[in-house]
Formats: C-alpha cells, sequence, structure tokens
C-alpha cells in the first residue's frame, strides 16, 4: 500500500523494479495502492480508479491515461503533474537571497559542502537530488533551526547565520517555511483562528488586535477556504487543507520568501495540483521567492523557473527549469530524470527501457 509515497525517485524506481522482478519470477499478483499516477504507468497492467468508495473505470493502463471514460478520471489525469508549461525564467529580477559557501558537519560527516546559490525576487527555485543530499538541511540553516558550520547567507545584504536575536526575530517575518506535515507543524488544540493569528502576538506591529477577525477571513478565502473554518480546529480538516492553513499561516507575516520542504509530497494528485496552482497564484500576485524542496520531479517542472540538483551534500547542477528537463548537462541529473515517473503509460515503458538499457550497459 502506497509502497514508495515516500521515497526519493531513485529508490523509488528501484523498488518497483524489485518488485516487477518478484513479480516476473514468481508468478504472482500485485495490487498497488497509490495516488501516484506515475506508479501506475511504470508498473500496473490494469488500473481500477476509485471514488468515494467507489470503482468509476476500471480498464488497462494505456486506456485509462489516453482515453479515460468518466468525469472523476479525466479529472484526476488532467490534475497529473507535469502536463502544464515550464515557465520561461526571468533571470532579470535582483537576489533577495545570496547563499554563499555553506556548510554544516554532523560530527565529522558533511550534510552540506560548500553550497552557493541566489534567490532572486518573485522567483522560485526547487532543490532536487536523493534522500540525505542535503536538502532539508539547506531549509534548516535558512530559517535559523540549526547553526551552520560555515558560509554566509545574505539576505538584503545582512548575514543571517550572525545576527543578533532581535535582528533575527524581524528576518523570521520575512522568511516563512511551509514543511510536508502539516498536522506536526499545526497545533492541534488551538483553533484555525488562533493558529493563523499567533504570528501577530510575536509580531505585534503586524496588526492592532482589532483588523485579527477579519484579516484572518482574508487569508482564509485567500487560500481556498471560507470565513466559518476559523472556528474550527485541524483535526477537521483534510490533509490538502491542512496544508492550506498552514500557507495562510505562514503569509499572515506577508513574508519575503517561504521555504517549503516536501509541502505537497503528502498530497494526492488533485489536491497536489490545487496546492501548486495557489503557491503559483501567491508568488505571481505577491512577488514572494520560493525555495521549493521536492523529490517528485514533474511537480518541480510545473512550479519552478530554476532547479538546483543536489547529491551529497553539493550542487551538481543549476539551470532554468527547461535547461535541467531538456538539455540536463551531469549524468546524475539525467539519470535522476530517468528515474522519475511519468503518469504516461507509454512514456514510462520507453523511460523504463532506457533505465535497463543504461544500468546494463
Ligand atoms: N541532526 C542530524 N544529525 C546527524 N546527521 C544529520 C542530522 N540531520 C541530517 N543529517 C544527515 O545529513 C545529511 C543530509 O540530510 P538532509 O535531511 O538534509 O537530507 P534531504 O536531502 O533532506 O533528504 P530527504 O529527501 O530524505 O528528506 C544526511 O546524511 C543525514 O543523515
Ligand atoms: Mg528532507
Amino acid at each position: 500500500m502506497k509502497p514508495t509515497t515516500a521515497l526519493d525517485v531513485t529508490v523509488q524506481a528501484q523498488i518497483l523494479e524489485l518488485l516487477e522482478v518478484l513479480r516476473n519470477e514468481t508468478g504472482m499478483g500485485l495490487l498497488i495502492i497509490t495516488h501516484d499516477l506515475g506508479v501506475v504507468a511504470d508498473i500496473a497492467d490494469r488500473v481500477v480508479v476509485m471514488h468515494n468508495g467507489c470503482v468509476v473505470e476500471t480498464g488497462n493502463a494505456d486506456q485509462v491515461y489516453h482515453s479515460p471514460q468518466h468525469a472523476y478520471t479525466k479529472k484526476l489525469i488532467s490534475a497529473a503533474p507535469g502536463n502544464g508549461l515550464m515557465s520561461d525564467s526571468d533571470m532579470s529580477a535582483k537576489p533577495i537571497l545570496k547563499i554563499q559557501n555553506i556548510s554544516k558537519e554532523y560530527s565529522g560527516c558533511k550534510a552540506l559542502d560548500s553550497v552557493s546559490f541566489d534567490l532572486l525576487e518573485g522567483e522560485s527555485i526547487a532543490i532536487v537530488g536523493e534522500s540525505g543530499s542535503g536538502k532539508s538541511t539547506t531549509a534548516k540553516l535558512l530559517m535559523g533551526l540549526e547553526d551552520a558550520s560555515g558560509g554566509r547567507a545574505l539576505y538584503m545584504g545582512k548575514d543571517i547565520f550572525t545576527l543578533s536575536k532581535k535582528e533575527m526575530k524581524s528576518i523570521r517575518r520575512d522568511i516563512q517555511m511551509v514543511f510536508q506535515d502539516p498536522s506536526q507543524s499545526l497545533n492541534p488544540r488551538m483553533s484555525i483562528f488562533q493558529i493563523i493569528s499567533e504570528p501577530w502576538i510575536i509580531h505585534p506591529d503586524i496588526l492592532p488586535k482589532s483588523q485579527w477577525e477579519e484579516r484572518v477571513i482574508a487569508l482564509l478565502e485567500q487560500v481556498g477556504l471560507s470565513a466559518e473554518h476559523r472556528h474550527r480546529y485541524p483535526h477537521q480538516f483534510s490533509g490538502g487543507q491542512r496544508q492550506r492553513i498552514a500557507i495562510a499561516r505562514a503569509l499572515a507575516v506577508e513574508p519575503r520568501i517561504i521555504v517549503c520542504d516536501e509541502a505537497v509530497s503528502a498530497l494526492d494528485v488533485s489536491i497536489q495540483a490545487q496546492v501548486i496552482d495557489l503557491l503559483a497564484n501567491l508568488q505571481k500576485e505577491l512577488k514572494i521567492s520560493f525555495i521549493f524542496i521536492a523529490h517528485d520531479l514533474p511537480v518541480v517542472k510545473d512550479f519552478a523557473d530554476r532547479v538546483i540538483v543536489m547529491r551529497l551534500g553539493k550542487i551538481v547542477e543549476i539551470g532554468t527549469v527547461r535547461q535541467i528537463f531538456e538539455n540536463p548537462t551531469q549524468p546524475y541529473t539525467q539519470a535522476l530524470l530517468n528515474a522519475s515517473l511519468d503518469p504516461d503509460p507509454r512514456v514510462q515503458s520507453v523511460r523504463r527501457a532506457e533505465r535497463i538499457a543504461l544500468s546494463a550497459s
């Protein structure tokens, strides 16, 4: 059941390979339950589409993907990531964050090794790479959740690694984070109103109390929820809705930068597409810059302006989304792209053949 959801692409490909080999050798049947259409395209012969507890469509993988019959199947397939147009990046904007040679050592082991990149105003930069490549460590250093072992991170010209507590507090406001699992970042004992307005207690200069109610409602509406949701508690929402609440809370302090660490990885495809749309709209409307950490390359392709590929704590390649997806220069990037799963069973069967040929050579 969802055996590969939380895994990075290369490990996911290996597990699917293994299941395939076991199936061929033993003749066993394989029932895969997943929200990932790429997994379906890669391994399934037949597909059963379920909606609200009922089977709405069955067929072979190719039929279901290329000529879906039921309205729900059509919606699911059009929501599959990677089907959108890649953005042509505007590289003329000014850097808002300059990351220079940042490193992090954990008891002798280098989790990050001299990583440098600029984040431009209004840009979304994605960080991809295998598990353990240093993606979350990069985020943690920028958020001040861990101390850097070396390097600088200049925000509006000031190094955030050497700020005083007071200066850090004001920068905290400008750089917000959205995590993978919103149920861990939302206090279950607080109402949605309390959760979204809490940052205004910490930063009293943002908004007078008399305006909190109105602003909470506006924020809920901005993320696609409604006014009466403010009286509810986190457990009364779905995963996608909880992620919207976490985004509303991040927006409450009017940040300039949002760091998303696997923020949509736990959501199913149609909800994922909705949250990505929401983030893309916020980026356009509010000119917020994003650092978007993800192991799902098709999602990155839809959302990012530029992509950073990391491996073993170092940057392997950095380029516009178009360069990385169409002309990757590094073999590691190529391997990562080959290991990622396309929702189209035809594309996937070609990719699988290439992958097998590559590992045989
Ligand atoms: N608190 C810690 N103590 C010791 N080592 C750590 C700690 N946090 C991370 N590491 C190590 O640092 C390296 C990078 O970890 P990091 O969490 O940044 O990877 P990641 O790219 O986010 O991986 P994933 O895709 O699995 O989330 C790993 O080798 C990890 O084991
Ligand atoms: Mg991580």
